[in-house]
């Protein structure tokens, strides 16, 4: 039976659009400059229905008509926290919706001895327990490293409900394992895979985002 995603994932709408912008970066023959493009392109479309999930108050403006406008304003700030290396490719979509965004990073690996993921470098900015986060990482593939770095941000004080998940492809593994523990959050995914291989990459995936992004081995 295909995957039903919870209610706490939000996919973006699978327009032609999405679907051809992602069949460009899952493609093995694209070159690294349309790699970047195109995932440019999606992550801008993400951030974009990140904003639609935030909450906002009503506010009433004069128009140069002299006329009261009724409408909305965003109740509280944002922070961006990128979770080093893949996600720091996300931050430049976010700043080009959101001027001046503070950013926040962390960085996690899987620790030799325990084969646990391990946090090594934290810094957000001091108010972030007042902020709404928008955690970035383009994959959500088992979800270990993304559970560490949501608990960093519940130890610095963050909520679980005022965290947002942006990634551009996921996997029922990662959303099963992230939803469990963190049932307040929201995902905000552009496509969801089939599933994990045996080197814990997605399946059909795009490969290692990190290295295409920024041409590493
Ligand atoms: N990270 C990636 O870059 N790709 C995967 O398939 C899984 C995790």
């Amino acid at each position: 039976m295909a995957f039903q995603p919870p209610p706490q994932v939000i996919l973006l709408p699978q327009t032609q659009q999405l679907k051809a912008l992602t069949t460009i970066i899952r493609d093995k023959e694209t070159q690294r400059a349309d790699f970047i493009f195109y995932s440019d392109r999606i992550i801008r479309i993400l951030v974009e229905e990140g904003l639609n999930h935030l909450p906002v108050v009503e506010k009433t403006v004069i128009t140069p008509t002299g006329k009261e406008f009724h409408g909305i304003d965003f109740q509280g700030r944002i922070c961006g926290v990128s979770i080093m290396r893949a996600g720091e490719s996300m931050e430049q979509g976010l700043r080009d919706v959101c001027r001046s965004v503070r950013i926040g990073k962390i960085l996690i690996q899987r620790d030799e001895e325990t084969a646990m993921p391990k946090l090594y470098y934290a810094k957000f900015p001091p108010d972030i327990a007042t902020r709404y986060c928008l955690l970035l990482d383009p994959m959500l593939a088992t979800g270990g490293s993304a559970i560490k770095a949501i608990e960093t941000l519940i130890d610095y004080g963050v909520a679980e409900e005022r965290i947002l998940f942006l990634n551009l492809i996921s996997c029922p593994e990662g959303i099963r394992a992230v939803v469990e523990k963190f049932p307040a959050m929201k995902i905000v995914t552009a496509e969801i895979d089939a599933g994990l291989d045996e080197k814990l990459y997605i399946n059909p995936g795009l490969g290692d985002f990190g290295c295409r992004y920024f041409g590493t081995d």
